[in-house]
């Protein structure tokens, strides 16, 4: 029996495990909160429902353009224009979801072996995606002294490398680059001739003001962008790229051959995601509001956490619990009826030491977990 690819041999995601745990205690107690989730609660907007509705009675929904529709590439461009930055439609590349995006960037990018940089900790899927194209993952460890983002230095300590990744607002942290980080990295990118990929999925969820863009300071990068996240609608499968003119060509061959084309009723009814910011921006009220009060429960508790610059998230460091992240996130559970997910799916070597809140539920939901909390802190004293 042939023994299956080495390249495959990838780390599970350990937060199935914590949801596998969670769906089995909604069945006996049917009383848990999911603090472990990393996906808006809400629907798609209201007009994106609309409009898919009526095309499933309209359109054949046939393949489309590999690089996407071109209607759908036009209201990307725009919406960058809203927002001061100019982005040719041209350029624009819609993916099977940031996730689909990030294998064709990886392709286009990128030879095997070449030596990719990402931040630990950092999102697990890109990880365990760069192995398994047979690239080199290499770790960047980030912590409180940089803020929790990537620095010049932190990016020349590891060595030669072919491609940086970043995301910013990252997860898990939930830190933002300020215009003068993302600035510094963009020149060590360039001095060094490293490929800079910006995950930007969470753009448009920030809590101090505007996230700046890779687009903002270079032409040479490649943004990852997606709907699902502030545009929630994670389940239709559906993100962009923004990439520099002299990859369309490279991008379009990929795509033609890896996915036919995106999903054409997700593509169609997303034209109409950018008519819905008010929608989406009440949810982005309801974050901040949930933010406020995970942040100060977390001061209560005395336990640090990542500057939430962005994102759902807060990465909180448990180490004064004198527990690891595995057995907080055990313990919450079978005590309280709270799931979080430990620290060891975004960082393998510091991990054991935080866990993610995602406050991506109702706010109501977060301060009933607040209290449970607060009685199993008590509870300890
Ligand atoms: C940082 C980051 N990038 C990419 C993704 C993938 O998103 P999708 O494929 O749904 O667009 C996620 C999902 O949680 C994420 O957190």
């Amino acid at each position: 029996m042939r023994e299956p690819s080495k390249r495959s041999r990838i780390a599970p995601f350990h937060v199935m495990e914590v949801m596998k745990r969670a769906s089995e205690r909604e069945r006996s107690h049917g009383d848990v909160l999911h603090l472990e989730v990393g996906q808006p609660s809400t629907p798609a907007p209201a007009l994106v429902r609309e409009a898919a509705e009526a095309l499933l009675h309209q359109h054949r929904l046939g393949y489309t353009d590999a690089l996407g529709v071109m209607e759908l590439r036009r209201a990307i461009a725009e919406h960058y224009a809203g927002a001061g930055r100019s982005v040719d439609p041209e350029q624009v590349v819609v993916t099977v979801g940031a996730s689909g995006g990030f294998v064709l960037t990886l392709l286009a990018a990128f030879d095997a072996g070449g030596r990719v940089g990402i931040t630990e900790p950092g999102y697990a899927a890109y990880r365990n995606i760069i192995q398994s194209l047979d690239l080199e993952l290499v770790g960047l460890p980030v912590g409180p002294a940089s803020r929790w983002v990537a620095t010049r230095e932190i990016v020349r300590a590891a060595g030669p490398l072919d491609g940086l990744v970043v995301a910013s607002p990252s997860n898990p942290t939930g830190t933002s680059l300020t215009a003068r980080e993302m600035r510094e990295l963009i020149d060590v990118c360039e001095t060094d001739d490293i490929r800079l990929v910006s995950d930007e999925i969470y753009h448009g969820i920030s809590y101090v003001g505007p996230t700046p863009s890779a687009i903002d300071f270079t032409s040479d990068a490649l943004v990852v962008q997606s709907f699902s996240k502030y545009f929630s609608m994670t389940g239709w499968r559906l993100g962009w790229l923004v990439v520099p003119p002299g990859l369309v060509d490279t991008l379009e061959r990929l795509a033609q051959n890896l996915f036919i084309s995106p999903p054409t009723l997700a593509q169609l009814a997303a034209v109409h995601a950018f008519d819905a910011v008010g929608e989406l921006d009440d949810n982005v009220a309801r974050y901040r509001e949930s933010r406020e009060m995970l942040v100060d429960a977390c001061r209560r508790w005395g336990l640090e956490t990542a500057p939430p610059d962005g994102a759902f998230y807060l990465w909180v460091d448990v180490g004064p619990l004198g527990l690891t992240a595995s057995d907080v996130s055990h313990e919450w559970l079978s005590v309280c009826g709270v799931a979080v997910t430990p620290g060891i799916d975004f960082d393998p070597e510091r991990g054991e030491g935080f866990v993610r809140l995602s406050f991506s539920e109702a706010p109501t939901d977060i301060e009933e977990a607040i209290g449970r909390l607060d009685r199993w802190m008590t509870s300890r004293d």
